[in-house]
Parts: C-alpha cells; structure tokens; sequence
C-alpha cells in the first residue's frame, strides 16, 4: 500500500471536531475541497480557521472525526507523512541561510536527487531568481513572503495550507500578491486552502470560499453565490456590506413575499427567502439601490428615507439614507451623467429596488 505521502485527490474533513478542555474550537466540520481548487477558509477571530488548518497539516489531531485526501484516511499521522505544506503568517525563514538555500532546504533533506532544478523552478515560479544569493533580511516583507511560498511549493504538496499568509503585508503589496497566488495557483494546478479574515481577499482569490463562524461552516459556495444569496444573517454582513430590516411576513404575492416593515410593504422573491412565515430580516446589497427624488413608479419596493450623508468616490456617489425603521442605509449611484442628482444630508429621498434582488434570512443568528 502507498503510504500517506503519496495520497492523492480531494481534501475531505467528515465531522471533524476539536475541543480544548470544555472548549469546542471547532464544531463536527463536513468539508470536501476538490482537488487542484482554490479554497479560502473566511471567518472572524477566533472562529477555528488555524485549528482547522492544524488539523489538515497533522500539527494537531481532532478529538472525533476523520481527514482525507482521497480514499487514504490521514487522521493520527505525523505532520511530515502528510503530502501538506503550509506557509504561515510569519514567514519563518532561516535567516542564516541564502534565499535558494532556503527553497532548497526541503529537497536536500530528503536527498531530492533533482533538488537544483527543483529549487530553481520554484525561484522562476514566484520570481525570485535574482534574488537567490541574499539572505532573509535583505528583502522586503512581499519578498520574504515569495520566498516562503517558493519553500513550500518545492516540495510539490498536494495540498498546500496559507494561513494569513499576506496579513503582514501594506494594502498595496497585499494585492499585489493576491494576484500573484492566484497565477501560481493556476500555474502548479495544486489545492490551494487559504485562511483569511478579509473578505475581500476570500472573495477575489477562491473558487470556493467557506463562512465559519464559532466552530462551524455558515454556507460555503462560489463567492458570487455567497454575495448574492446569503443564507444567514451572518454571511449577509460579514461577506460585503447589505442593507437590511426585519419585517413580518403577511403573505404572498405571486412569487413574491410580503413582509410589513414599519407600515412599509417590502416584497421579496420566495425562492430567495430562508424564511416564509413569521419574521424574517430581509437584506438588499447596496448597488442594487437606486435613489431619486421623485417616488419611481413599478419598479417594486419603494421606502422613503432621508439623506444622511452624501459621499463623492469618483467613479460613483455614494449616499447614506436613514430609514424609517431607524437603519441607516448605503447606496451607491454610478457617475454616468455629469450632472448628478444634487442630494443633501436632510433632503428626502426615495429608495427603490427590486424584489428580485433581496434575500431573506432567519432573524436570529444560529
Ligand atoms: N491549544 C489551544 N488551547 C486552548 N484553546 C485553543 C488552543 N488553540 C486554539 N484555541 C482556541 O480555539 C479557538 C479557535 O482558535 P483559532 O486559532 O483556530 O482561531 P482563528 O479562526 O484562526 O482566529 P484568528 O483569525 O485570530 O487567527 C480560539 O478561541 C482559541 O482561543
Ligand atoms: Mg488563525
């Protein structure tokens, strides 16, 4: 039988769960990350991101439940029987080392008789060849970061872990390297799981991206899905920003809900709708708001607010509107006209969407 090195396919978590003392970190986690995808594990501090990671690398083991990668079950195995690297926050380089010896660590030990080329074309991959004779502290902090993955890449893993691998890097540099991980992501073709707590990061990068929150999986899917159609209260504010009320649904109408909101009816397509009797919060992203001053006839939901704050981001205009039922909400107008709608904090306004583009969720946070 091959050994757990050699294991090959999708990275499968089935009820996996750890607990510390009476604390459970993380909560009976069902988990498939296809092969060769690009994964991103997106959740507040403290919800179980590294645990979970920790658990996938062997550094630690679950208290119940299994990890896969294919048909071979890696549960109780030693870190370095795994075919898992991970690069960490803190780049851990060895600073007495050259850059390429550094990368080359990792193949030499294990008497790699390709090492050089290996080393090489893992230096070309993140592009710091030129760099190969320095030492750790004479690159900057994005460099350094290359060189980590470059270290980690060489081993040629089947599944490679980052945690919060560009938290220490400037905003600039950060996306910099968002698009650089995901070209060398496509490049090697292996399953990459990133853990992150910025959204916006999960949501440029990963084919998939999973909400945790408090030890377990909210929703999980293409981040286009998880912005459009939240399925808890906690993803609708925690992925992008959403403008949201609770209302009491009274009824229906075609395929719409009706909720009464403060006096105000808002319709909201049932199939996009967790909730169909009861209260319900529903939610509306704020490009899919549409202000003006006049009320618009037959668009669908129309609420009267009045102007807070009026915000000129160039390529847009940005507006906070406070609503009857005493939220604030945002929106945003496209620049198309040269001449925008001349709105000012105190001015009433009319705010529009339509059903078709609200969700509704449970309330209550599970
Ligand atoms: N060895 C440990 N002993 C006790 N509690 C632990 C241990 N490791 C983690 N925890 C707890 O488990 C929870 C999850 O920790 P974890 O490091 O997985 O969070 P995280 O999602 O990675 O957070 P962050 O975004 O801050 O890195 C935290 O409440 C943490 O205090
Ligand atoms: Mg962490």
């Amino acid at each position: 039988m091959a050994g757990f090195k050699e294991a090959r396919g999708d990275l499968q978590l089935e009820s996996v769960t750890k607990t510390f003392g009476d604390f459970t970190a993380v909560d009976g986690i069902d988990l498939t990350v296809p092969r060769g995808s690009f994964f991103a594990l997106l959740g507040p501090s403290g919800c179980g991101k590294t645990t979970t990671l920790r658990m996938v690398a062997g550094l630690e083991q679950p208290t119940a439940g299994r990890v896969m990668i294919g048909d071979t079950d890696l549960t109780g195995s030693r870190p370095y029987e795994r075919p898992v690297n991970t690069v960490f926050q803190s780049y851990a380089l060895f600073p007495h080392l050259t850059i390429r010896d550094n990368v080359a660590f990792g193949p030499k030990r294990r008497k790699d008789k390709d090492a050089s080329t290996r080393t090489d074309d893992a230096l070309e991959l993140v592009q710091m060849t030129q760099f190969a004779g320095r030492k750790p502290h004479q690159l900057s902090g994005g460099q350094q970061q290359r060189v980590a993955l470059a270290r980690a890449l060489v081993n040629h893993p089947e599944v490679l872990l980052l945690d919060e691998p560009l938290g220490a890097l400037d905003l600039k540099l950060r996306r910099e390297m968002q698009v650089e991980l995901k070209r060398i992501q496509t490049e090697v073709g292996l399953t990459f799981i990133h853990v992150t707590h910025d959204q916006e990061e999960a949501m440029t990068m990963a084919d998939t991206v999973a909400v945790m929150n408090k030890g377990h999986i909210e929703q999980l899917g293409p981040p286009a899905h998880l912005y459009d159609l939240p399925r808890t209260r906690f993803v609708a504010n925690f992925l992008g920003q959403a403008n949201t009320g609770v209302g009491a649904i009274e009824g229906t109408d075609g395929e719409h809900l009706v909720a009464d909101v403060f006096g105000t009816k808002v319709k909201i397509s049932r199939a996009r709708s967790q909730v169909h009797d009861g209260e319900v919060l529903f939610g509306v992203r704020p490009e899919k708001v549409t202000v003006s001053r006049q009320q618009p006839q037959g668009v669908g939901n129309d609420v009267k607010g009045v102007v807070r704050d009026v915000s000129f981001l160039g390529v847009a205009t940005s507006y906070l509107v406070d609503m009857p039922s005493g939220a604030t909400w945002s929106c945003y107008e496209q620049n198309l006209d040269v001449e925008p709608i001349d709105l000012r904090p105190g001015d009433e306004v009319w705010l529009t969407w339509n059903p078709g583009h609200a969700f509704g969720v449970p309330v209550e946070e599970a």
